[in-house]
């Protein structure tokens, strides 16, 4: 039985405030706590009202801020309104809006808001996902979820996983579990494409692996392994004593959107016994729809697959996940019984993540998939990414026809790289990059949409990356009219 409270804490003013904090010192009496969440919903939706009519970026330089904002904090508190419109002007704005509609730069995000509205009540119940005994129904959750992306992957029931801050997290979780898989090698070496993410190289970093052992093997002609290399790269090491863990490859790479050749890499990892770790942490999510389900194929033969929730499957950040082809190898390395959690151990069938990762205390990630999947049911998140898809190889199509623009690295899952080169002028590719450099800055500066730069086979190049659910076709056309416009100013001065 739950113990009342036999005085009240009294509400009182905190200095300054208009609102009233209660006289234990942290807390908020429930008019206000209402009030101030209220508020902040308020402001939320105000900002998604506004946001396409706004520029995809602001920023301010340091001095600026810091004038604004080095203080010491306040000894007495300040009235919660006031502090909440000071975050929601003087702070919050200043940011790339990742959800822009026009956001194409790096890899973007658009989350849905019973996404952001579970975030704010899995705070609010204060769940730390850590083992069942402490969140069964948060961890109930997590394995629904983690089932749902097994069968989505098309991974056998052996498969298992968990929910992690990102992708670059759940690739070290991932590397930590293919060392252990490959016997815990004195001298051990990691693989992975020339166009593979930072994370690795990081994720390696971490988990030891001399840096010369990091292997980073040459991609071919459309930005995927060459898998011959590969074979030659291994069978050297093997002849020098280093053991292959495992080869990471792209399902989705960052700069092109490449997608290596899964199949072909399954096979060659199965007849070597390396471990296979799939970055999908972009692309990934494209495997509900059906093109992406071809584009993907042979996914599902990997060891270990890495997604990213925040990025194509519309969720506030943080959500990564590693899924694992067979649970028990992610659970033997991180599985780890100290005397003083075994109060923690629920039982056979009752999965605790910690022994799954790097993190112990975990917040209720599953909550806001689950959320907004119930909400919007998967037809919408198909429409979503489907769209991702046809306006990338739209994009092609219009970069293609342009007078002005010729594509650098050709539209893969919903990426496109491109850059100002009109056909019939020879230009040296120095003075192509310059002229490109001075289109991205206009394009920054003067335009509303928000991308970056590549540089597939070393040219400079505009990326789009169109990940957005409320991207319209005519924003990606608009931005690409304003391309071909400031590369025409710049063609003239040429
Ligand atoms: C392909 C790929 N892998 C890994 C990462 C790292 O993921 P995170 O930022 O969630 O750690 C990214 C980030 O953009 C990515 O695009």
């Amino acid at each position: 039985m739950r113990r009342q409270a036999e005085d009240p804490p009294r509400e009182h003013q905190a200095p300054g405030a208009s609102g009233p904090v209660l006289s234990n010192g942290l807390q908020m009496s429930p008019t206000a706590m209402v009030d101030l969440a209220a508020r902040a919903a308020e402001a939320l939706v105000r900002r998604s009202e506004e946001l396409g009519r706004e520029e995809a970026w602001d920023g301010e330089f340091r001095d600026e801020l810091a004038n604004k904002l080095m203080q010491d904090p306040p000894e007495g508190g300040r009235a919660p309104r006031e502090v909440l419109d000071q975050a929601v002007a003087d702070i919050l704005p200043l940011a790339l809006r990742l959800d822009h509609p026009r956001s194409f730069g790096f890899v973007p995000s658009s989350p849905t808001w019973p996404g952001v509205v579970a975030d704010f009540l899995a705070a609010g119940y204060n769940i730390n996902t850590c083992n069942w005994l402490v969140a069964s129904g948060a961890s109930q959750l997590e394995c629904v979820v983690i089932d749902w992306f097994r069968q989505w992957l098309g991974y056998p029931d052996t498969a298992g996983g968990l929910l992690t801050s990102g992708g670059s997290a759940a690739s070290l979780d991932g590397l930590v579990a293919a060392r252990e898989a490959a016997g815990y090698p004195e001298s051990g070496s990691v693989y992975m494409g020339d166009q593979s993410h930072s994370a690795h190289q990081r994720a390696v970093k971490i988990i030891g692996i001399r840096p010369e052992h990091a292997r980073l093997v040459p991609s071919d002609d459309a930005f995927r392994i060459d898998v011959g290399e590969l074979a030659s790269l291994v069978t050297r090491d093997r002849a020098a004593g280093v053991e292959p863990i495992a080869v990471c490859a792209n399902a989705g790479a960052t700069a092109t959107g490449a997608v290596d050749p899964l199949e072909e890499l399954a096979d060659f990892c199965a007849s070597e016994g390396i471990w296979l770790h799939v970055d999908a942490a972009y692309g990934g999510f494209a495997v509900v729809t059906e093109q992406g389900k071809r584009i993907l194929r042979g996914i599902e033969r990997a060891d270990s697959i890495v997604l990213d929730a925040h990025k194509w499957f519309f969720q506030p950040y943080e959500v990564g996940c590693l899924m694992v082809r067979d649970i028990s190898k992610l659970e033997k390395p991180f599985s780890i019984r100290p005397d003083f959690l075994q109060d923690a151990l629920w039982g056979s069938g009752h999965p605790n993540f910690w022994d799954r990762g790097l993190q112990m205390s975990r917040s209720a990630r599953a909550l806001k998939i689950w959320m907004s999947v119930q909400t919007f049911g998967m037809a919408g998140f198909r429409r979503a990414i489907s769209n991702g898809l046809e306006f990338a190889a739209r994009a092609q199509e219009y970069i293609d026809k342009s007078p002005v623009l010729a594509c650098t690295s050709p539209a893969s899952l919903s990426v496109v790289c491109f850059r100002v080169d009109p056909a019939g002028r020879d230009i040296a590719d120095r003075d192509l990059d310059e002229i490109n450099r001075q289109v991205l800055a206009r394009l920054f500066w003067e335009d509303p949409a928000f991308i970056s730069s590549a540089m597939p086979r070393g040219r400079f190049s505009l990326r789009l990356c169109i990940v957005n659910h409320n991207t319209t076709w005519d924003d990606v056309l608009e931005t690409l009219q304003a391309a071909e416009r400031f590369g025409k100013d710049a063609l003239a001065q040429y």
